[in-house]
């Protein structure tokens, strides 16, 4: 299966700094049929960076959406905006979730606004702190994945990718620490069994699982090799070039 190396640059760089980042990363990069590289930079920098990236070594994803498709919803974007500008959109980030009050509904519907405007959703799932320690991670879990898929048809479950990223282990959270790579695989598991139980195991199967969560070049090995993980969402390491790259290396070489 495809892997995916997604690089989310959250409020980050000048459309300026975006377009230097971006001219350093495809000059480093040569593209892979197998191995898909995307970035996600500020809404502001899409359409430029649309015009300047080579889609067959850098694909571009927007942070978020709206779940509407037009109207009166003052400093939002929708997908059909976003339409022909990227390839990808990260739906259900957890600081979405958290600082801008995103509710599973919004999530639901952003990613059926995704699908219909020909945008792959990266479907974002991942328990709090709080609720990790209070043994609640199945339950939120399941209810992310299942009620952010409730308005996917089965066929277009093929475009959907998503990605597990533990709240607690995010690194601008307060006391983030490191997922245990055991602890990630058993969770990646029962990400992959309720998927199975739900909508069969072909279906199941061909779902990317991406993990996110200070992922680094010291640690993206581990993260790469659980059974199950298609790949990685990258937010600080992504920021700087030779640690983007470095992982980028790191998933090619464990695709080999
Ligand atoms: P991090 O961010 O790699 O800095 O932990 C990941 C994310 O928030 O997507």
């Amino acid at each position: 299966m495809k892997s995916y190396i997604v690089g989310n640059w959250k409020m980050n760089f000048s459309v300026g700094e975006s377009s230097v980042y971006l001219h350093k990363l495809l000059q480093r990069l040569r593209g892979s049929r197998s191995l898909e590289v995307v970035v996600a930079p500020s809404s502001i920098a899409l359409q430029p960076l649309s015009l300047q990236t080579d889609r067959k070594k850098i694909r571009l994803a927007a942070q978020t959406a709206n779940s509407h498709d037009f109207g009166a919803y003052t400093g939002e974007i929708s997908c059909t905006q976003l339409r022909g500008l990227v390839d990808y959109c990260i739906i259900g980030h957890s600081e979405r979730r958290q600082l801008f009050h995103l509710t599973d509904k919004d999530v639901r519907a952003t990613v059926a606004a995704a699908l219909r405007n020909q945008i792959t959703p990266i479907l974002c799932l991942g328990e709090t702190a709080a609720e990790h320690t209070f043994g609640e991670t199945h339950d939120v879990l399941r209810d992310q994945l299942l009620g952010g898929l409730s308005e996917v048809s089965t066929e277009d479950l093929s475009r959907v990718i998503i990605a597990y990223e533990p709240v607690w282990a995010i690194s601008t959270t307060t006391g983030a620490h490191l997922a245990a790579p055991e602890e990630v695989a058993a969770t990646i598991k029962y990400l992959r069994q309720l998927l199975t139980d739900t909508y069969g195991a072909d279906t199941a199967e061909a779902l990317p699982i991406l993990y996110g969560g200070s992922v680094n070049p010291s640690n993206a090995g581990a993260y790469l090799t659980i059974p199950g993980v298609n790949g990685l969402l990258v937010g600080s390491a992504s920021l700087i070039a030779d640690q983007f790259l470095e992982i980028i290396e790191i998933a090619k070489r464990v695709q080999d």
